[in-house]
């Protein structure tokens, strides 16, 4: 050896490459060389050698053109990440650059190529991540995403690990984020590469937004004997860390999921909660298991039912008060009435045209359907600008869009139990209902599609590249696009035109986002009514 000292790690074994004398490095201190395909940057500071990836880890700018700093550092030009030269880790910035031990022997520079462990590139790489997640460094997410595929790592076992991880994120349990997931998941599926990396990200992207939304809250670690009846009645008292005890229980008897599944069912279909979330939510957590196999459904249960332990119960307010009563009477018989004799119609009127209706599941089933997509035809858009108005007529695509997303969690769900379509079909009615005051006297006629399977194509084309700005609104579309093409399996034609229809119209209408003059108004008008 002569001259400079070598890097931190002495270059040795078959790995080793000699690239000669490099004679721009004595020249200018620096040099950029192309070694079995790869671009090292080497550097001669402080009487010592450096040899690093060129490429600069945020967006991949040439670090040999970086700027040295005392004590070995190196700052990238483009954007001021700075690098310490030896560890190759990042002081000002995020990502570390790659080193390579680096020598000089009899005036030759020897560098050593050996490939890193895999299970230490994904390490590395999970730990970016983790950070990312935690900062909604979304393009940081991007590539952790990128560096853990290069290392050989399973899509799966990245999505088992940021579940395991942001369930303890989410204070309110379950959330749109996870349900995108699934939706993610199974419209990627069939997708080339690249269209199934977008899916990745956008998912995994929602869940870190909602992780920095959220607040640490670990889940409950109590465990005890799982018992059905103790576990429902801890739901139905929202009860989370007595119900999560039992959930525990069951995953540590080796029973899973399938005990647990019954007892949501039957909080679940007992109530109208939530906005119709908690049946979806059920559903998207069972095609979460699914495609990811019995790891996530501890995770998944126990954030499920701290979700139900958290969501509203509407059935106790006065609009849905009848819920109850409904579910209690026995089916009827009466014909199915026509969609148009249930659009517009109140929330006591589609109840009780409902129960008159309900032993003929599968026709009343799809009439509140194509109700819910006719009301989405006759939504009066100007409705979601409204500014000085109270709390309670605030209107606006999602209150719509769910109807048809709850719609078919209930065939989902009154598919496989058929002792739960009374309560699917009554919250149904509660959908059909509670959106009459903010329809149009006629539906938008110019939303009908001649080709379904086409327009289906387009639109699920555009969910792989759209802005909309916040995820809230971005997953809704996903939802909606996914829940009506798996609707339209089990659908008439005259339904399936209706409901792509009302799809066309959410589309391409504008969803308002946010409303600061009315949010203005209201609060002060909450507040003057307080004193
Ligand atoms: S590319 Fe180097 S800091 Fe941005």
């Amino acid at each position: 050896m002569d001259g400079s000292t070598a890097n931190q790690n002495q270059p040795s074994g078959k790995n080793l490459v000699n690239l000669g004398p490099v004679p721009e490095l004595r020249e200018r201190g620096r040099a950029v060389l192309k070694v079995k395909g790869r671009q090292i940057a080497l550097f001669e500071t402080d009487g010592k050698l450096f040899a690093i990836n060129n490429r600069c880890p945020h967006e991949g700018y040439p670090l040999v053109e970086g700027s040295l700093k005392k004590g070995c550092q190196l700052a990238c030009n483009w954007h001021g990440w700075t690098f310490d030269l030896a560890s190759g880790k990042a002081l000002q910035g995020r990502d570390a650059v790659k080193t390579y031990a680096v020598t000089r022997v009899r005036g030759d520079i020897l560098i050593d190529l050996a490939p890193e462990d895999p299970s230490v590139l994904r390490a590395r790489a999970y730990g970016e991540l983790d950070e990312a997640l935690a900062e909604h460094d979304y393009d940081r997410i991007a590539r952790s995403l990128a560096r853990l595929e290069a290392a050989g790592e399973e899509v799966e076992n990245t999505l088992r690990h940021v579940i395991s991880l942001s369930v303890h994120r989410f204070e309110r349990g379950f959330g749109h984020a996870f349900a995108g997931l699934a939706d993610w998941l199974a419209f990627s599926a069939h997708s080339d590469q690249a269209t199934r990396r977008v899916a990745l990200l956008e998912a995994i992207g929602h869940i870190s937004w909602d992780m920095l939304m959220g607040t640490d809250a670990p889940l409950p670690r109590l465990r005890k004997r799982w018992s059905a009846k103790a576990c429902l009645e801890a739901l139905e008292d929202m009860n989370e860390e007595e119900a999560t005890a039992h959930i525990r229980g069951a995953f540590d008897e080796g029973l899973g999921f399938q005990a647990v599944k019954p007892v949501f069912e039957a909080l679940i279909f007992a109530h109208y909660a939530g906005f119709g979330h908690p049946a979806i939510y059920l559903m998207k957590a069972e095609q979460l298991i699914d495609a990811l196999g019995q790891e996530v459904a501890e995770p998944l249960a126990l954030s499920l039912a701290r979700y139900l332990c958290h969501a509203a119960r509407e059935d106790l307010i006065p609009e849905f008060k009848g819920f109850a009563d409904y579910l209690a009477l026995e089916p009827g018989f009466s014909p199915v009435p026509k969609v148009e004799c249930l659009s517009g119609q109140s929330v006591r009127q589609v109840f009780a045209l409902t129960a008159a209706s309900n032993a003929h599941v599968h026709e009343m089933w799809e009439a509140l359907l194509a109700a819910s997509a006719m009301n989405m035809l006759r939504f009066d858009i100007e409705r979601q600008h409204g500014i000085a108005q109270p709390i309670a007529q605030n209107i606006g695509w999602l209150d719509f869009t769910h109807a048809i997303t709850f719609a078919e969690a209930v065939h989902f769900h009154g598919g496989r139990n058929a002792a739960l379509w009374q309560s699917g079909l009554t919250q149904m009615a509660a959908f059909v209902g509670r959106n009459a005051p903010f329809l149009m006297a006629e539906m938008d006629e110019g939303r009908f599609v001649d080709d379904i399977q086409a327009f289906l194509g387009a639109q699920k084309a555009k969910l792989f590249n759209m802005d909309e700005g916040d995820y809230i609104y971005a997953v809704h579309r996903l939802k909606m696009l996914r829940a009506t093409e798996a609707l339209l399996v089990h659908v008439s034609k005259p339904t399936a035109r209706l409901i792509v229809a009302a799809l066309n119209r959410y589309l391409h209408a504008r969803t308002r986002q946010r409303h600061p003059a009315r949010t203005a108004f209201q609060a002060w008008q909450t507040v003057a009514r307080e004193s």
